[in-house]
């Protein structure tokens, strides 16, 4: 059965899967990128890798319209039912694994910061290393490059989405790295081309990675879907 992946804009992720809906980090609304709003979308589960305003924006209305489930780090899984009365959340922390009805979830390690909009302690930023209908999908969500990606390249993945956008997160040229530590069949770029200060040429990109990495890459338009 194929997964349909969509890009949002910056680093907003759909990922349909039979039945299954499943958003990462929705930011659409005050999102210079975005192709659509909040209220357009539906879910029934909501990944949230850290606490920062673009990644953490629209899950609070999306989950409490849709009744869907926030998945996110302890504090920030906290921080959604007592500040926004999500009514189901998971609180995990990084290493662990669950499963769910769509597949299973494990949290990864990223280097970032994590604070929520409102000040609050939002713990430790994390990736996403998703299992759905047999395939492995690994979100490095906001990050530096580590060398732990190796590790995390053991579980075969199918395909990498990785930040490109420099400045707040690693850049093209890390990206490179990343990709041969974690030796993916394809790779994927998001988290740029939002704002200038995270402005690239993911043509120029895509051509680096042909050239000096073994990941096939895609790099799909806002709102284009693609299948895996
Ligand atoms: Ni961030
Ligand atoms: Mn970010």
């Amino acid at each position: 059965m194929p997964i349909e992946l969509t890009w949002l804009g910056h680093a907003s992720w759909q990922i349909r899967s039979g039945d299954h809906t499943i958003l990462l980090d929705p930011f659409l609304n005050d999102n210079p990128s975005a192709k659509c709003k909040a209220d357009d979308l539906n879910a029934n589960y909501i990944l949230v890798s850290h606490g920062h305003f673009d990644h953490v924006a629209d899950a609070a209305s999306i989950a409490n319209r849709c009744d869907a489930t926030v998945v996110a780090v302890y504090e920030i899984a906290d921080w959604f039912a007592k500040q926004h009365n999500v009514a189901n959340t998971i609180g995990m922390n990084t290493g662990g694994g669950i499963a769910l009805p769509f597949g299973h979830v494990k949290m990864t390690n990223a280097i970032h910061s994590s604070q929520l909009p409102d000040g609050s302690y939002g713990g430790n930023p994390v990736g996403f290393l998703l299992t759905v209908a047999g395939k492995k999908l690994y979100f490095a969500c906001d990050t530096a490059l580590f060398g732990d990606m190796k590790l995390i390249g053991n579980a075969a993945i199918d395909v990498a989405i990785l930040p490109i956008g420099d400045h707040f997160t690693m850049g093209p040229a890390d990206s490179l790295e990343a990709i041969n530590l974690l030796n993916p069949k394809h790779v994927v770029p998001t988290h740029y081309n939002t704002w200038p200060p995270i402005e690239q040429d993911e043509a120029s990109w895509a051509a680096s990675v042909e050239a000096q990495t073994s990941a096939k890459p895609i790099v799909p338009g806002v709102g284009e879907p693609f299948s895996v």
